[in-house]
């Protein structure tokens, strides 16, 4: 029985654990060089609907490090783009492919796709969560500060985004407190921050959410496609910068993550993510790293 990776609930706390471990050994490998093939002969196929620079090139690059190939389609450049059903697509490519990345808007397109898929499907961020990306955050913060276990974690700006809602639903199986700050209107569902519980707090003081926290996370404050409402998200979230003044209420050691793309100068100041305290890069880098261990998890089984 195939299993995915749609949202953080479909893996438990001993699979983050051995995954991470994993992850940490083949970063090691990478940097001495050696050469691993555990997924050679195995494919990936990639499909977004909508732009990426690091969900493309690090799964590209974990799927051929690891000795595997990798397809890459848009729905511009397929039969997707021409009105071809999810399902029928999702039924071919498992014909071809040991495993499915989907980058999409609504998580009814996401999950469709999986259900008509014979094969792994990841979720390489649609609406709904981006929890490849979380887990990465989540593998740097230990990297960084030895253990995510018991941190304080604030994120600031659009609480609402994808990112904030994996975040929230990390509380479950990372055991680190989340601090959200956001105004009214920016924040997650009330039925997710409820199966959450008391390990998720919300403030509309972006002060109160960061002081004294082990990691500062912020997100953009437009995701793809909602260019229209840019002007008023601009408005309404200008409080909830990451910017100098709100770093120096975290803990002198704090890290700051962003999943980037960033727009410097609006959720966050040059000076920041530039900054000593910035782990942005690796952040970006452990992509890779992570990717492979989860690519190990779902193929190898
Ligand atoms: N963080 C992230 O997913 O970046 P891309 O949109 O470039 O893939
Ligand atoms: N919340 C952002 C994340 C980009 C990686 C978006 O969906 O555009």
């Amino acid at each position: 029985m195939k299993r995915d990776f749609l949202t953080l609930a479909d893996r438990t706390e001993a699979e983050y654990r051995a995954l991470f471990d994993r992850a940490h050994a083949l970063k090691a490998s990478r940097k001495r060089k050696e050469v691993v093939t555990t997924l050679a002969g195995r494919h990936l196929v990639l499909v977004f609907e909508k732009a990426s620079t690091r969900t493309h090139l690090s799964f590209e690059a974990a799927m051929y490090q690891l000795g595997g190939t990798v397809t890459t389609i848009t729905a511009g450049t397929s039969q997707i783009g021409r009105g071809e059903t999810i399902e029928d697509t999702a039924r071919v490519i498992s014909s071809y492919a040991d495993c499915i990345m989907f980058r999409t808007f609504g998580d009814e397109r996401l999950n469709a796709l999986a259900k008509a898929s014979s094969v792994p499907v990841i979720n390489g961020l649609s609406e709904g969560g981006h929890p490849v990306q979380v887990l990465t955050d989540l593998f740097t913060v230990e990297e960084r500060l030895g253990s995510v276990k018991g941190k304080t974690v604030a994120f600031v700006g659009d609480c609402a985004s994808n990112m904030g809602r994996s975040f929230v639903e990390a509380t479950l199986f990372f055991g680190f407190d989340l601090r959200l700050g956001c105004p009214e209107g920016y924040r997650p569902a009330a039925s997710l921050l409820a199966e959450a519980g008391s390990r998720v707090h919300v403030t509309a003081d972006a002060s109160e959410a960061v002081k004294g926290a082990d990691v500062v996370v912020t997100d953009v404050w437009t995701s793809m496609g909602q260019e229209a409402e840019s002007a008023k998200r601009k408005k309404d979230l200008h409080e909830y910068q990451v910017n100098e003044a709100l770093m120096a209420k975290a803990k002198p050691g704090a890290i700051v993550l962003h999943c980037l793309p960033a727009h410097r100068g609006e959720e966050i100041t040059d000076g920041v993510i530039d900054g000593a305290q910035s782990a942005v890069w690796d952040e970006a880098e452990n992509r890779m790293h992570v990717q492979k261990a989860l690519l190990e998890q779902l193929i190898l089984g």
